[in-house]
C-alpha cells in the first residue's frame, strides 16, 4: 500500500511541486494549506510521514511541530521540516523539538525525496562510511579526485551518512611488536588476551572497533609496484585479527563481517585492463582478502593509465571514472 505523506505548505506553487514529485514516486499525498489545518488533518488521516513548512498563517512550523508531538493521536507520526533557513541554530531547534530531519529551500529534488525514504524507513542503514586512503599525494592525488565524486552522491543519497577519513599513508599506525603478534597466536589457539597482552592490544583493538563501527567502506589506493601501497598492507596486517574480523571452524575460516560493502577506487600509471591484466596484483589481493573477512561486495573503479599516454589522456580517464563513480554511488 502506498505511503500516506501529509504535506504543508501556505505557498501553492511549492506545496504544487512538492505535491507532484511524490506522486510521480507513488506515495499518496494530502495537502494543507493552513496551519490549523495540519493538526485535525494529521489527527484524522494519521499520515506515515508530515512535511511541514516553517513559516505558514496560524503558527510557525515549530509552534504546529509542538502541537502533533503533545497529541498522543499524532506524537509518533516522523515530521520534516521545511525551511528556508541554512541557520544551524534553527535546524538544532527544529530536532530539539522532534523533528527527524529539515529540508531547505531551494529544494535538491533528489536530496529531498532521499530524506523523505529514510524518514520512512524505505533506505538501508548508512550512517558511517569508513574512507581508508593510501596515498600521501592531498591534492594531487588523481584517486582522491574519483573519490570525491563517489563521495558527493552518496552524501546526497543517504543524507545522514558521516565520513570516517583514515589516511594510512599519514597517520601512524601501530606497530607489529613481538607483543602484539604473540597475541595473534594466543587467539588463534582459543584462548583470551592477558591483562599485559592486552595493554599492548590497546591500538590494534582501537582500530578493529573503528573498522567494525562502518557500514561500508570506500578503499583510495594508488598502484604501488603492482600492488598495493605498503601502509595498506601494514593497516590489513593490523585489523585482519582471528576472533575480530574471522575466526576457524571444522568446516574451515568464516569471514565475521557480514552485510557490509565495499568500493575500491584505484589510479594506475600503467593500464591494467588489457594485456596488462595479468600484472595487476591489487585487486585480485584485495578481493581474497576482504572476502576472507566476510566482505565479498566489492565494486572495482579503476582511473588508468594516468601517467602512460599523457595529461589529455590522465584527464579523459579521471573523467570516465567519476562517471563511474558517481553512478556506483546512485545505486549503492
Ligand atoms: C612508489 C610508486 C610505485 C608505483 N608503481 C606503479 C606500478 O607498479 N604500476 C603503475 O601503473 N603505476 C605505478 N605508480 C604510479 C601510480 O600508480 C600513479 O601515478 C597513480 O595515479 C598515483 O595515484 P595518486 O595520485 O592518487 O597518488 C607508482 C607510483 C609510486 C609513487
Amino acid at each position: 500500500m502506498a505511503k500516506k505523506i501529509l504535506v504543508a505548505d501556505d505557498d501553492k506553487v511549492v506545496l504544487d511541486v512538492i505535491s507532484r514529485l511524490l506522486k510521480a514516486n507513488n506515495y499518496d499525498i494530502i495537502e494543507a494549506f493552513s496551519g490549523m489545518r495540519v493538526v485535525s488533518l494529521a489527527s484524522n488521516e494519521k499520515p506515515d510521514l508530515i512535511l511541514l513548512d516553517n513559516f505558514m498563517p496560524s503558527g510557525t512550523g515549530f509552534s504546529i511541530m509542538d502541537k502533533l508531538k503533545k497529541s498522543p493521536e499524532t506524537s509518533e507520526i516522523p515530521v520534516i521540516i521545511i525551511t528556508g533557513s541554512s541557520s544551524k541554530q534553527m535546524h538544532d531547534l527544529a530536532l530539539e523539538l522532534g523533528a527527524v530531519d529539515f529540508i531547505g529551500k531551494p529544494f535538491d529534488m533528489q536530496v529531498m525525496l532521499n530524506k523523505i525514504k529514510e524518514a520512512l524507513g524505505e533506505t538501508k542503514k548508512m550512517e558511517k562510511l569508513l574512507h581508508i586512503i593510501a596515498t600521501p599525494r592531498g591534492e594531487d592525488s588523481r584517486t582522491l579526485k574519483v573519490s570525491q565524486a563517489f563521495i558527493e552522491n552518496l552524501q546526497k543519497k543517504f543524507t545522514k551518512c558521516s565520513i570516517d577519513e583514515l589516511n594510512v599513508a599519514v597517520e601512524p599506525l601501530p606497530p607489529l611488536t613481538v607483543k602484539v603478534v604473540s597475541g595473534k597466536y594466543v587467539l588463534l589457539s582459543g584462548k583470551e588476551l592477558s591483562q599485559e597482552q592486552k595493554k599492548a592490544w590497546r591500538d590494534i583493538e582501537r582500530h578493529i572497533e573503528r573498522f567494525l563501527l562502518a557500514d561500508a567502506y570506500l578503499l583510495s589506493l594508488p598502484m604501488w609496484n603492482f600492488s598495493i601501497p605498503y601502509t595498506l598492507k601494514h593497516y590489513l596486517d593490523v585489523i585482519l585479527q582471528p576472533k575480530y574480523l574471522f575466526r576457524y571452524t571444522p568446516s574451515g575460516p568464516e569471514g565475521l563481517v557480514k552485510n557490509k560493502k565495499m568500493v575500491v577506487v584505484t589510479s594506475r600509471g600503467g593500464d591494467y585492463s588489457d594485456a596488462m591484466r595479468s600484472a595487476d596484483f591489487q585487486e585480485p589481493y584485495l578481493r581474497f582478502v576482504f572476502g576472507f573477512v566476510g566482505i565479498t561486495d566489492i565494486t572495482f573503479i579503476n582511473a588508468q593509465p594516468m601517467d602512460a599516454l599523457g595529461l589529455q589522456i590522465q584527464a579523459e580517464r579521471i573523467e570516465e571514472a567519476k562517471s563511474i563513480a558517481r553512478k556506483t554511488a546512485d545505486s549503492f
